[in-house]
């Protein structure tokens, strides 16, 4: 989605630009001096330039200085503009560069100025030739009976020098009698021109000069200034250019200060017109000779008025192109404003789109994620309704053949295992039919008027049984209050026998339960309350928000589906009434159910006690289990080499299931719940633990934990069996320390072969450690150096950190290089050194197994026997008679 807006956004920031991106063309100008003409030619150009559109004029001018002119052009060229306009200055020096630059490939415009050769694009400017011949026979005119002339002339090696010098004396040349006197190159500048013309005119003495012919219009000024110093005569003043303008050709002549001028255009808007023909590969003219007329006093009024109309229609121009200007920003930012608003509605479109889109895909999915949670739903219940009729087919026979004499007593015990679990099953598939029931609307409260007290006594007596078995104290005391009251028969017994239960399951041996019944009135209506406490049990508070949460249960702590309590709560909002816990740490924990007491005359008239108590007998068969005896506890070491196999299963049935199928080739030794796994293992270091995961009190992965976590025990192999099959709960069987997985249903020859293979790999008797000599110098050393330290540590407790200080390495390497060694733990190691020095000093000191036993660092001789039984496969009493026959032997 994000992607999408990027994109749009991006699509229309290209196409909101697209119009602004013409082709955009850069001129450079480089101008070879700064002066009024310089400046009048270079507004041009700018000024036509913005009619132009997407042309820039970039200009650089020099003060009369070729090799700056030369680093201008340079400079423009590395710019890369896109062509060049140049002036030069003299022509000898620029005639390389600007060669150059045209035979690169940058279009060079030569304006009024040329250079030594025709490497150019194109010429804009008068004929200066031209222009000084038409003003030679203009002199030749002023001057019939023939003069002197002063010649000031430009810059030196300038075409425009040059070129008017050789038109001006190509006209004379018919005349004779008109001689140029003197002569002075004075660059064109007014100052210059004033001084060399003031020089001149004292060397000349006398000999004024009729006229002073000054190659333009500010030279001609300047000669007009020296002859007012010198204070002779005025000759005839002509110059070239005929600007008009403040301190120009035209306001000389009209000031009388010279007397002619020849037009010299400027030609900007030319030169502006060329470029964008050549840039834009229209046809162009490559030579554009701009005409030139002459302008005395004859004339001067009339060019003025021209000039000053001119003047108005070029203001007019300017404030009209201002206006355009200005108008066409406000045209560009109201286009960008249009692109930008039909960018966002685009967005906004899309976004509609995309949104209505994932709505509607949404909707589908829930649609379809909601008919396929119906569908699931609906064969759920389905299954659970066809698993009734099989169970009550099981449960038929069962029944026949447990009423049968002469049943043998093993088959009974059988059967009343297949009817417990067959109840239990019925009764998990009742549950779920109800919930399905409430959850579908289906379910409606229907009332009886009868003795409530009476019908929850009655309840009471089915379970007598099961809490003498559990040897609990039960107690049901009433306010003696009149119970004759409508109630809902059938969800009332749901509601007491889930309690009930509920109850039975958490109390321990030997605890007590605790019903009250009590009837009181709310606001006039009559109610009355219910409470079920039992001892012995305690539930946090955060645990009791989530109690009636369907599916809860407190995780590995009890083996039920989680769906007694909240069903419990479904039945009673049904009957408007509400339920509540509260549970105390040393105490216990209490129910309370307080409902309405409906009208009588919502009670109907039914054969209700027809099936009377159907769903407490069940239940109370379905929570009944034989009482399990103390296991006794086999002599470990009086058995026939056997391995011992600890068990720890809080299913009685499923704990007598073990027995029976493990009985034959191991000890098998019972635990009922995680403490008493925990005791037995202390005790008895069995050879292998069978462990349930989910138990009441310490769940079966805290079990492993502990084992795993105490030196003495974390060598027993542990297999985990678990109802629980995904990967998650695998991973945290594993990440327990349990050294194998076994997902319950299981095929009972699975869990042996596993117990075999488990116990092969640890058979510590055969050479667990590899022939010292076969190791290697490093490893063997390694051997030597724990061996020493066990032997000078003997007495005392010897920990895997002692170890690794000792050795002077990490534990973590310690583990990894004795691993490579030995399939034994360090642990292992160190008890083998131990017992190794036990066994010689019974052998060659001749000390009892108990004087070993402390003479080894053993805290008990029993425990002693214990692992050394483990390690050399027998007694130390056998090891010691067999080891003395076979000196007798020798
Ligand atoms: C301006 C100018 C003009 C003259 C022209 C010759 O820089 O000196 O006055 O006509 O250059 O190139």
């Amino acid at each position: 989605m994000k992607r999408l807006i990027f994109i749009s956004a991006i699509v229309l920031v290209c196409f909101s630009c697209a119009k602004e991106r013409k082709h955009n063309y850069v001129i450079g100008v480089s101008q070879c001096s700064e002066d009024y003409w310089r400046e009048t030619v270079n507004r041009e150009m700018v000024l036509e330039a913005t009619f132009q559109d997407g042309l820039e004029v970039r200009i650089r001018s020099v003060k009369d200085d070729s090799e700056q002119q030369i680093r201008d052009i340079e400079s423009f060229l590395k710019d890369k503009v896109d062509l060049l306009v140049v002036s030069p200055n003299e022509s000898a020096a620029l005639t390389p560069i600007v060669t150059a630059a045209y035979q690169k490939g940058t279009p060079v415009i030569l304006l009024d100025r040329k250079t030594g050769n025709d490497n150019y694009t194109a010429f804009v400017g008068a004929d200066n030739y031209d222009l000084a011949y038409q003003l030679g026979e203009y002199v030749i005119a002023h001057l019939p009976g023939g003069g002197s002339v002063m010649e000031v002339r430009g810059l030196k090696g300038s075409t425009a020098d040059y070129e008017r010098h050789q038109g001006f004396m190509d006209a004379l040349s018919s005349r004779p009698d008109i001689r140029i006197v003197c002569s002075a190159y004075c660059n064109f500048l007014q100052e210059n021109a004033r001084d060399s013309v003031l020089t001149m005119l004292n060397r000349l003495g006398d000999d004024v000069p009729d006229l002073i012919f000054a190659m333009n219009d500010a030279m001609a000024i300047g000669a007009n200034e020296a002859v007012a110093i010198s204070r002779k005569p005025r000759p005839f003043i002509i110059g070239i250019d005929a600007l008009d303008g403040p301190g120009s050709g035209i306001e000389a002549i009209r000031n009388q200060v010279i007397d002619a001028s020849f037009m010299y255009p400027t030609g900007g808007e030319t030169v502006i017109d060329v470029a964008s023909r050549i840039l834009t590969g229209k046809p162009y003219e490559r030579e554009n000779t701009l005409g030139t007329a002459v302008v005395d006093r004859n004339n001067i009024h009339i060019i003025s008025l021209q000039n000053e109309q001119i003047r108005i229609k070029q203001n007019d121009i300017n404030e009209l192109n201002n206006r355009l200007f200005s108008l066409s920003a406000l045209h560009k930012r109201q286009r960008l404003m249009i692109f930008v608003s039909w960018g966002l509605v685009l967005l906004s479109l899309l976004l509609l789109s995309v949104t209505l889109h994932s709505l509607r895909v949404r909707k589908r999915l829930s649609r379809q994620l909601e008919e396929a949670s119906q569908a699931k739903l609906t064969f759920f219940t389905d299954v659970s309704h066809d698993f009734k009729t099989p169970l009550t087919l099981i449960l038929d026979p069962v029944e026949q053949l447990l009423e049968r004499d002469d049943l043998p007593e093993t088959a009974r015990q059988s059967m009343l295992v297949v009817r417990r679990n067959s109840y239990r099953l019925l009764d998990l598939v009742t549950q779920v039919l109800d919930f399905r029931k409430y959850e579908n609307g289906k379910m409606e409260p229907r009332y009886t008027l009868q003795r409530l007290d009476v019908f929850l006594m009655e309840i009471n007596q089915v379970f007598e049984s099961i809490l003498d078995k559990k040897r609990i104290q039960f107690d049901f005391r009433t306010d003696m209050a009149d119970y004759l009251i409508p109630f809902d028969r059938d969800k009332v017994e749901k509601i007491y026998v889930n309690l009930l239960s509920n109850a039975l399951k958490f109390t321990p041996e030997g605890g007590r339960i605790n019903v009250s019944l009590h009837r009181f009135e709310d606001g006039g209506k009559g109610m009355w309350r219910m409470r079920v406490f039992n001892s012995g049990s305690y539930i946090p508070p955060e645990e009791i928000k989530m109690l009636f949460e369907r599916f809860y249960h407190k995780r590995n702590e009890d083996g039920s589906s989680g769906i007694g309590l909240s069903l419990t709560q479904a039945l009673v909002r049904l009957l408007s009434g509400e339920i509540s816990v509260s549970s105390a740490e040393n105490d216990g924990t209490a129910f309370t159910v307080t409902l309405p007491v409906p009208p009588e005359e919502s009670a109907e008239q039914s054969g209700a006690q027809d099936d009377a108590m159907l769903f407490s007998k069940h239940q109370a068969l379905a929570i009944d289990a034989p009482k399990m005896e103390k296991t006794p506890l086999p002599d470990l070491l009086e058995g026939e080499g056997k391995p011992t196999v600890l068990v720890i299963e809080d299913n009685p049935d499923l704990l007598a299931t073990y027995s029976e199928m493990l009985g034959d080739e191991y000890h098998v030794l019972l635990a009922q719940n995680g403490q008493e796994g925990l005791e037995k293992t202390e005790t008895y270091l069995p050879d292998l633990i069978v462990c349930d995961i989910m138990m009441p009190g310490i769940s079966g992965l805290d079990v492993c934990r502990r084992i795993k976590g105490n030196g003495k025990t974390r060598d027993i192999p542990i297999i985990i069996l678990s109802a629980w099959n995904l990967d998650d709960h695998r991973i945290a069987v594993y990440e327990s320390g349990a050294d194998a997985f076994i997902a319950k249903p299981f095929n009972p020859r699975i869990l042996k072969t596993r117990i075999r293979a488990l116990l092969d790999k640890r058979n510590l008797a055969e050479e667990p450690v590899p022939e010292r000599k076969s190791l290697a110098g490093e490893q063997r050393d390694l051997l030597d150096r724990l061996k020493e330290y066990v032997e000078t540590h003997l007495q005392q407790e010897i920990s895997i950190d002692d170890v690794a200080e000792h050795l002077n390495m990490s534990r973590t390497k310690l583990y990894r290089e004795f691993h490579r060694i030995s399939d034994l733990s360090p642990a292992d190691l160190i008890n083998m050194f131990r017992l190794r020095k036990a066994a010689s000093l019974m052998l060659d000191q001749r000390l009892s197994v108990s004087e070993a036993a402390f003479a080894t660092g053993f805290s008990s001789s029993s425990y002693f026997t214990k692992v050394f039984t483990k390690f050399y496969r027998m007694k130390p009493s056998d090891y010691i008679r067999k080891n003395n026959l076979n000196d007798n032997a020798d």
